[in-house]
Protein backbone atom coordinates (compact mmCIF):
# COMPACT_ATOMS: atom_id res chain seq x y z
CA UNK A 1 0.00 0.00 0.00
CA UNK A 2 1.60 3.77 -1.02
CA UNK A 3 2.07 5.56 2.15
CA UNK A 4 -0.16 8.66 2.74
CA UNK A 5 1.29 11.15 5.20
CA UNK A 6 1.91 14.51 4.53
CA UNK A 7 4.38 16.02 6.81
CA UNK A 8 4.38 19.83 7.48
CA UNK A 9 6.01 23.03 8.49
CA UNK A 10 5.22 26.61 8.95
CA UNK A 11 7.39 29.90 9.04
CA UNK A 12 7.12 33.16 9.17
CA UNK A 13 9.84 35.58 8.34
CA UNK A 14 9.73 39.32 8.14
CA UNK A 15 11.06 41.63 5.55
CA UNK A 16 13.83 44.31 5.52
CA UNK A 17 14.99 47.72 4.37
CA UNK A 18 18.66 48.48 3.69
CA UNK A 19 19.88 51.29 5.06
CA UNK A 20 23.32 50.71 3.61
CA UNK A 21 22.50 49.59 0.21
CA UNK A 22 22.75 46.51 -2.09
CA UNK A 23 23.12 47.45 -5.67
CA UNK A 24 25.36 45.52 -8.38
CA UNK A 25 26.58 42.38 -8.27
CA UNK A 26 29.87 40.22 -8.88
CA UNK A 27 28.43 36.83 -9.93
CA UNK A 28 25.25 36.76 -10.91
CA UNK A 29 24.18 33.10 -10.56
CA UNK A 30 25.60 33.20 -6.91
CA UNK A 31 24.04 36.45 -6.32
CA UNK A 32 27.37 38.23 -4.91
CA UNK A 33 27.32 41.75 -4.27
CA UNK A 34 29.83 44.07 -4.77
CA UNK A 35 29.41 45.88 -1.38
CA UNK A 36 28.35 45.48 2.11
CA UNK A 37 25.27 46.25 2.91
CA UNK A 38 23.01 46.70 6.37
CA UNK A 39 19.40 46.53 6.68
CA UNK A 40 16.78 47.14 9.95
CA UNK A 41 14.33 43.87 9.80
CA UNK A 42 10.52 45.07 9.72
CA UNK A 43 8.21 43.85 12.51
CA UNK A 44 6.46 40.94 11.09
CA UNK A 45 3.19 41.90 12.47
CA UNK A 46 3.17 44.61 9.90
CA UNK A 47 5.18 42.98 7.13
CA UNK A 48 5.46 39.23 6.65
CA UNK A 49 5.56 36.36 4.40
CA UNK A 50 4.12 32.92 6.18
CA UNK A 51 5.17 30.14 4.39
CA UNK A 52 4.26 26.31 4.79
CA UNK A 53 6.51 23.58 3.37
CA UNK A 54 5.18 19.85 3.19
CA UNK A 55 6.42 16.41 2.31
CA UNK A 56 4.70 13.25 1.29
CA UNK A 57 5.20 10.37 -0.69
CA UNK A 58 2.21 10.93 -2.50
CA UNK A 59 3.24 14.39 -3.97
CA UNK A 60 4.66 13.66 -7.60
CA UNK A 61 6.45 17.11 -8.27
CA UNK A 62 7.62 20.30 -6.53
CA UNK A 63 5.02 22.80 -6.49
CA UNK A 64 4.33 26.68 -4.61
CA UNK A 65 1.35 28.61 -4.32
CA UNK A 66 1.90 32.19 -3.50
CA UNK A 67 -0.55 34.30 -2.34
CA UNK A 68 -3.16 31.54 -3.41
CA UNK A 69 -2.37 31.22 -6.60
CA UNK A 70 0.32 28.08 -8.17
CA UNK A 71 3.29 29.63 -9.51
CA UNK A 72 6.28 27.86 -11.49
CA UNK A 73 9.07 26.97 -9.53
CA UNK A 74 11.26 26.51 -12.59
CA UNK A 75 13.75 29.49 -12.48
CA UNK A 76 16.91 28.99 -11.49
CA UNK A 77 16.74 31.14 -8.36
CA UNK A 78 14.11 28.45 -6.74
CA UNK A 79 16.57 25.72 -8.05
CA UNK A 80 19.78 26.44 -6.64
CA UNK A 81 18.06 27.09 -3.64
CA UNK A 82 15.52 23.58 -3.33
CA UNK A 83 18.95 22.30 -4.53
CA UNK A 84 21.41 23.88 -1.89
CA UNK A 85 18.42 23.19 0.82
CA UNK A 86 18.38 19.33 0.17
CA UNK A 87 21.67 18.77 -0.09
CA UNK A 88 21.84 19.83 3.58
CA UNK A 89 18.82 17.98 4.70
CA UNK A 90 19.09 15.17 7.26
CA UNK A 91 17.20 12.45 8.82
CA UNK A 92 13.74 13.12 10.10
CA UNK A 93 12.00 10.40 12.50
CA UNK A 94 8.70 11.33 13.69
CA UNK A 95 7.86 7.92 16.23
CA UNK A 96 4.25 9.21 16.86
CA UNK A 97 3.43 9.07 13.33
CA UNK A 98 5.64 6.15 12.55
CA UNK A 99 7.22 8.66 9.93
CA UNK A 100 10.78 8.11 9.24
CA UNK A 101 12.56 9.71 6.80
CA UNK A 102 16.50 9.13 6.22
CA UNK A 103 18.60 11.33 4.38
CA UNK A 104 19.07 10.34 1.19
CA UNK A 105 15.26 10.25 0.82
CA UNK A 106 15.04 13.53 0.25
CA UNK A 107 16.53 13.29 -3.06
CA UNK A 108 13.73 12.00 -4.43
CA UNK A 109 11.27 13.26 -1.86
CA UNK A 110 8.54 16.07 -3.66
CA UNK A 111 7.56 19.42 -1.71
CA UNK A 112 4.72 21.51 -1.67
CA UNK A 113 4.88 25.21 -0.68
CA UNK A 114 2.42 27.46 -0.09
CA UNK A 115 3.50 31.24 0.84
CA UNK A 116 1.85 33.98 1.71
CA UNK A 117 2.65 38.08 1.87
CA UNK A 118 0.20 40.00 4.26
CA UNK A 119 1.11 42.90 3.06
CA UNK A 120 0.15 44.13 -0.97
CA UNK A 121 2.72 42.55 -3.40
CA UNK A 122 1.91 44.93 -5.42
CA UNK A 123 3.16 48.08 -3.31
CA UNK A 124 6.91 47.00 -4.08
CA UNK A 125 7.49 46.59 -0.29
CA UNK A 126 10.96 43.54 -0.95
CA UNK A 127 7.94 40.82 -0.88
CA UNK A 128 10.90 38.49 -2.82
CA UNK A 129 13.04 38.85 0.87
CA UNK A 130 10.75 37.81 2.93
CA UNK A 131 9.53 35.24 0.80
CA UNK A 132 13.18 33.57 -0.12
CA UNK A 133 14.11 33.85 3.59
CA UNK A 134 11.20 32.04 4.38
CA UNK A 135 11.18 29.35 2.10
CA UNK A 136 15.23 28.02 2.86
CA UNK A 137 14.00 29.21 6.94
CA UNK A 138 10.99 26.37 6.20
CA UNK A 139 12.55 23.97 4.06
CA UNK A 140 15.74 23.46 6.30
CA UNK A 141 13.50 23.06 9.75
CA UNK A 142 11.14 20.41 7.37
CA UNK A 143 14.26 18.76 6.30
CA UNK A 144 16.10 18.65 9.18
CA UNK A 145 19.26 20.59 8.17
CA UNK A 146 21.52 21.21 10.80
CA UNK A 147 23.13 24.86 9.63
CA UNK A 148 22.30 27.97 11.72
CA UNK A 149 20.98 31.36 10.42
CA UNK A 150 23.64 32.81 8.93
CA UNK A 151 24.62 29.39 6.79
CA UNK A 152 20.78 29.55 6.03
CA UNK A 153 21.25 32.97 4.60
CA UNK A 154 23.75 32.43 2.24
CA UNK A 155 21.51 30.17 0.57
CA UNK A 156 18.41 32.44 0.84
CA UNK A 157 20.83 34.93 -0.77
CA UNK A 158 20.53 32.90 -4.38
CA UNK A 159 16.95 33.40 -3.87
CA UNK A 160 17.14 37.20 -3.64
CA UNK A 161 20.39 39.54 -2.38
CA UNK A 162 18.78 41.18 0.28
CA UNK A 163 16.52 38.39 1.13
CA UNK A 164 19.72 36.78 3.00
CA UNK A 165 19.51 39.59 5.51
CA UNK A 166 15.44 38.47 6.61
CA UNK A 167 17.32 35.89 8.71
CA UNK A 168 17.58 38.07 11.43
CA UNK A 169 15.69 40.43 13.11
CA UNK A 170 16.79 44.16 14.70
CA UNK A 171 19.65 45.30 12.91
CA UNK A 172 21.66 42.94 10.14
CA UNK A 173 24.89 42.81 7.85
CA UNK A 174 25.68 40.88 5.00
CA UNK A 175 28.91 40.74 4.44
CA UNK A 176 30.07 40.79 0.75
CA UNK A 177 32.59 38.01 1.44
CA UNK A 178 35.34 37.19 -1.00
CA UNK A 179 35.67 33.70 -1.85
CA UNK A 180 34.05 33.02 -4.94
CA UNK A 181 32.06 29.92 -4.19
CA UNK A 182 29.94 32.24 -1.96
CA UNK A 183 30.09 30.53 0.89
CA UNK A 184 31.19 33.56 3.09
CA UNK A 185 28.77 35.68 1.55
CA UNK A 186 26.22 35.86 4.34
CA UNK A 187 24.45 37.85 6.85
CA UNK A 188 25.40 38.40 10.39
CA UNK A 189 23.05 39.91 13.11
CA UNK A 190 24.66 43.45 13.96
CA UNK A 191 22.01 43.81 17.21
CA UNK A 192 19.00 42.38 18.26
CA UNK A 193 15.42 44.46 17.62
CA UNK A 194 15.66 45.07 21.63
CA UNK A 195 18.29 46.60 21.21
CA UNK A 196 17.04 50.40 20.24
CA UNK A 197 13.44 49.66 20.45
CA UNK A 198 12.77 53.79 20.22
CA UNK A 199 12.35 53.72 16.40
CA UNK A 200 9.37 54.18 14.81
CA UNK A 201 9.04 53.52 11.02
CA UNK A 202 6.75 55.12 9.10
CA UNK A 203 6.25 53.75 5.29
CA UNK A 204 4.65 55.86 2.45
CA UNK A 205 3.38 53.50 -0.17
CA UNK A 206 3.49 56.19 -2.84
CA UNK A 207 1.10 56.24 -5.88
CA UNK A 208 2.60 55.02 -9.16
CA UNK A 209 1.39 54.35 -12.23
CA UNK A 210 4.92 52.96 -14.07
CA UNK A 211 6.15 49.66 -14.41
CA UNK A 212 9.74 49.77 -12.64
CA UNK A 213 12.91 48.14 -13.65
CA UNK A 214 13.23 45.16 -11.59
CA UNK A 215 16.25 45.18 -9.15
CA UNK A 216 17.86 42.71 -10.89
CA UNK A 217 17.43 44.31 -14.06
CA UNK A 218 18.79 48.01 -12.74
CA UNK A 219 21.60 46.54 -10.83
CA UNK A 220 22.77 44.88 -14.18
CA UNK A 221 22.94 48.37 -16.26
CA UNK A 222 24.64 49.63 -13.35
CA UNK A 223 27.43 47.20 -12.63
CA UNK A 224 27.97 47.58 -16.92
CA UNK A 225 28.03 51.50 -17.32
CA UNK A 226 28.37 53.58 -14.32
CA UNK A 227 31.91 54.96 -12.80
CA UNK A 228 30.20 55.73 -10.05
CA UNK A 229 28.98 52.78 -8.75
CA UNK A 230 32.67 51.68 -9.07
CA UNK A 231 33.62 54.45 -6.23
CA UNK A 232 30.73 53.53 -4.02
CA UNK A 233 31.84 50.02 -4.13
CA UNK A 234 35.63 50.88 -3.65
CA UNK A 235 35.45 53.63 -1.70
CA UNK A 236 32.50 54.89 0.20
CA UNK A 237 30.46 52.02 1.03
CA UNK A 238 33.50 50.02 3.19
CA UNK A 239 33.79 53.36 5.12
CA UNK A 240 29.74 54.25 5.57
CA UNK A 241 29.50 50.64 7.39
CA UNK A 242 31.84 51.10 9.89
CA UNK A 243 30.25 54.31 10.61
CA UNK A 244 27.11 52.71 10.04
CA UNK A 245 27.61 49.89 12.41
CA UNK A 246 29.18 52.31 14.87
CA UNK A 247 26.01 54.08 15.03
CA UNK A 248 23.53 51.29 15.87
CA UNK A 249 25.87 50.33 18.65
CA UNK A 250 25.41 53.22 20.29
CA UNK A 251 22.29 54.04 19.27
CA UNK A 252 23.60 57.43 17.63
CA UNK A 253 20.82 58.71 15.65
CA UNK A 254 22.16 61.37 14.54
CA UNK A 255 24.79 59.54 13.04
CA UNK A 256 21.75 56.92 11.64
CA UNK A 257 20.05 59.10 9.72
CA UNK A 258 22.69 61.23 8.36
CA UNK A 259 24.29 58.29 6.72
CA UNK A 260 20.97 55.93 6.06
CA UNK A 261 19.85 59.56 3.97
CA UNK A 262 23.14 59.86 2.54
CA UNK A 263 23.49 55.86 1.51
CA UNK A 264 19.69 55.98 0.05
CA UNK A 265 20.49 59.33 -2.02
CA UNK A 266 24.09 57.65 -3.46
CA UNK A 267 21.91 54.58 -4.30
CA UNK A 268 19.47 56.84 -6.69
CA UNK A 269 22.42 58.95 -8.04
CA UNK A 270 24.22 55.42 -9.24
CA UNK A 271 20.94 54.88 -10.71
CA UNK A 272 20.71 58.23 -12.42
CA UNK A 273 24.47 57.11 -13.76
CA UNK A 274 23.36 54.08 -15.21
CA UNK A 275 22.91 54.50 -19.11
CA UNK A 276 20.39 54.88 -19.86
CA UNK A 277 19.48 56.23 -16.54
CA UNK A 278 17.48 54.43 -14.17
CA UNK A 279 14.60 57.08 -12.10
CA UNK A 280 13.07 55.04 -9.08
CA UNK A 281 11.92 57.97 -7.29
CA UNK A 282 8.99 60.46 -8.55
CA UNK A 283 7.63 64.01 -7.43
CA UNK A 284 6.03 62.37 -4.37
CA UNK A 285 9.29 60.81 -3.17
CA UNK A 286 11.42 64.11 -3.78
CA UNK A 287 8.67 66.22 -1.93
CA UNK A 288 8.75 63.31 0.94
CA UNK A 289 12.87 64.21 1.06
CA UNK A 290 12.20 67.77 0.98
CA UNK A 291 9.68 67.49 4.16
CA UNK A 292 12.23 65.24 6.19
CA UNK A 293 15.24 67.62 5.41
CA UNK A 294 13.11 71.08 6.19
CA UNK A 295 11.98 69.47 9.50
CA UNK A 296 15.63 68.01 10.34
CA UNK A 297 16.77 71.15 9.93
CA UNK A 298 14.28 73.65 11.79
CA UNK A 299 14.85 71.18 14.61
CA UNK A 300 18.68 71.59 14.81
CA UNK A 301 19.37 67.75 15.53
CA UNK A 302 17.77 64.79 13.03
CA UNK A 303 14.35 63.50 14.14
CA UNK A 304 13.63 61.31 11.05
CA UNK A 305 15.91 59.33 8.12
CA UNK A 306 14.18 58.30 4.97
CA UNK A 307 15.42 55.46 2.42
CA UNK A 308 13.99 54.59 -0.76
CA UNK A 309 14.56 51.28 -2.57
CA UNK A 310 14.10 50.58 -6.34
CA UNK A 311 10.33 52.24 -6.49
CA UNK A 312 8.55 55.58 -5.01
CA UNK A 313 8.17 54.42 -1.09
CA UNK A 314 9.49 55.84 0.99
CA UNK A 315 10.43 54.88 4.53
CA UNK A 316 10.85 56.82 6.91
CA UNK A 317 12.79 55.81 10.53
CA UNK A 318 11.75 58.22 13.32
CA UNK A 319 14.13 59.28 16.64
CA UNK A 320 11.15 57.78 19.28
CA UNK A 321 7.36 57.76 19.20
CA UNK A 322 7.09 61.52 19.95
CA UNK A 323 8.95 61.90 16.66
CA UNK A 324 6.97 59.53 14.78
CA UNK A 325 3.20 61.46 15.83
CA UNK A 326 4.58 64.68 14.73
CA UNK A 327 5.80 63.17 11.59
CA UNK A 328 2.22 61.77 11.08
CA UNK A 329 0.67 64.81 11.74
CA UNK A 330 3.09 66.36 9.06
CA UNK A 331 2.15 63.68 6.39
CA UNK A 332 -1.03 63.48 7.02
CA UNK A 333 -1.11 67.59 6.35
CA UNK A 334 1.09 67.22 2.89
CA UNK A 335 -0.66 64.16 1.28
CA UNK A 336 -3.73 63.65 2.59
CA UNK A 337 -6.00 61.30 1.13
CA UNK A 338 -8.43 61.12 -1.67
CA UNK A 339 -11.86 62.12 -0.04
CA UNK A 340 -13.37 58.44 -0.09
CA UNK A 341 -10.94 56.89 2.07
CA UNK A 342 -11.20 57.02 5.55
CA UNK A 343 -8.11 57.01 8.38
CA UNK A 344 -8.87 53.50 9.09
CA UNK A 345 -7.80 52.14 5.79
CA UNK A 346 -5.13 55.41 4.83
CA UNK A 347 -3.20 54.64 8.19
CA UNK A 348 -2.12 50.71 8.57
CA UNK A 349 -0.07 48.92 10.57
CA UNK A 350 0.55 50.33 14.46
CA UNK A 351 -2.59 52.28 14.38
CA UNK A 352 -1.38 53.73 18.36
CA UNK A 353 0.89 56.12 16.81
CA UNK A 354 -2.36 58.29 15.07
CA UNK A 355 -3.51 58.13 19.18
CA UNK A 356 -0.08 59.79 20.12
CA UNK A 357 -0.95 61.85 17.26
CA UNK A 358 -4.09 63.31 18.87
CA UNK A 359 -5.42 61.89 15.57
CA UNK A 360 -8.65 60.32 15.53
CA UNK A 361 -10.61 61.30 12.66
CA UNK A 362 -9.44 63.06 9.10
CA UNK A 363 -10.88 66.18 10.38
CA UNK A 364 -8.31 66.35 13.30
CA UNK A 365 -5.56 67.05 10.69
CA UNK A 366 -7.35 69.86 9.38
CA UNK A 367 -7.71 71.47 12.51
CA UNK A 368 -3.51 71.11 12.91
CA UNK A 369 -1.53 74.46 12.19
CA UNK A 370 0.54 73.86 8.82
CA UNK A 371 4.18 72.74 9.75
CA UNK A 372 5.95 75.89 9.71
CA UNK A 373 8.79 74.75 8.49
CA UNK A 374 7.61 74.84 5.11
CA UNK A 375 6.11 77.91 3.21
CA UNK A 376 2.49 78.14 1.69
CA UNK A 377 2.43 74.49 2.79
CA UNK A 378 0.88 72.78 -0.56
CA UNK A 379 -1.06 69.83 0.08
CA UNK A 380 -0.67 66.33 -2.25
CA UNK A 381 -4.05 65.15 -2.32
CA UNK A 382 -4.04 61.56 -3.53
CA UNK A 383 -0.12 61.28 -3.84
CA UNK A 384 0.00 58.70 -1.09
CA UNK A 385 -2.11 55.33 -0.80
CA UNK A 386 -1.41 54.91 2.33
CA UNK A 387 0.96 54.83 5.37
CA UNK A 388 2.25 51.72 7.61
CA UNK A 389 3.55 52.56 10.74
CA UNK A 390 5.57 49.80 12.35
CA UNK A 391 9.36 49.56 14.29
CA UNK A 392 12.63 46.81 13.95
CA UNK A 393 11.15 43.44 14.69
CA UNK A 394 12.22 40.12 15.49
CA UNK A 395 13.77 37.55 12.62
CA UNK A 396 12.17 34.22 11.18
CA UNK A 397 9.97 31.96 13.32
CA UNK A 398 8.42 28.48 13.20
CA UNK A 399 4.43 28.58 13.88
CA UNK A 400 3.39 25.59 15.85
CA UNK A 401 -0.61 26.04 15.56
CA UNK A 402 -1.72 24.27 12.97
CA UNK A 403 -4.33 26.43 12.16
CA UNK A 404 -1.75 28.73 10.71
CA UNK A 405 -0.74 26.02 8.11
CA UNK A 406 -1.42 27.18 4.66
CA UNK A 407 -1.61 23.94 3.16
CA UNK A 408 -4.30 20.90 4.40
CA UNK A 409 -2.79 18.34 6.50
CA UNK A 410 -4.67 15.86 4.93
CA UNK A 411 -3.52 16.37 1.50
CA UNK A 412 -0.73 18.63 1.58
CA UNK A 413 -2.95 20.98 -0.87
CA UNK A 414 -3.95 24.94 -0.17
CA UNK A 415 -6.92 25.06 2.40
C1 LIG B 1 17.37 48.56 -3.72
O1 LIG B 1 17.54 41.71 -3.51
O2 LIG B 1 15.64 42.57 -4.93
O3 LIG B 1 16.30 46.96 -2.32
O4 LIG B 1 19.39 40.07 -5.66
O5 LIG B 1 18.56 40.65 -7.92
O6 LIG B 1 16.99 39.64 -6.26
P1 LIG B 1 18.22 40.52 -6.48
O7 LIG B 1 17.83 41.98 -6.01
P2 LIG B 1 17.10 42.48 -4.69
O8 LIG B 1 17.70 43.97 -4.61
C2 LIG B 1 17.44 44.82 -3.57
C3 LIG B 1 17.96 46.18 -3.87
C4 LIG B 1 17.53 47.28 -2.92
C5 LIG B 1 18.60 47.54 -1.87
C6 LIG B 1 18.72 46.55 -0.74
O9 LIG B 1 17.73 45.90 -0.35
O10 LIG B 1 19.84 46.48 -0.20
Amino acid sequence: MAETWVRMVTAQTPTNIAVIKYWGKRDETLILPVNDSISVTLDPAHLCTTTTVAVSPSFVQDRMWLNGKEISLSGGRYQNCLREIRARACDVEDKERGINISKKDWEKLHVHIASYNNFPTAAGLASSAAGFACLVFALAKLMNAKEDNSKLSAIARQGSGSACRSLFGGFVKWNMGKFEDGSDSLAVEVVDEKHWDDLVIIIAVVSSRQKETSSTTGMRETVETSLLLQHRAKEIVPKRIIQMEEAIKNRDFASFAHLTCADSNQFHAVCLDTCPPIFYMNDTSHRIISCAEKWNRSEGTPQVAYTFDAGPNAVLIARNRQAAARLLQKLLFYFPPNSDTDLNSYVLGDKSILKDAGIEDLKDVEAFPPPSEIKDAPRYKGDVSYFICTRPGRGPVLLSDESQALLSPETGLPK
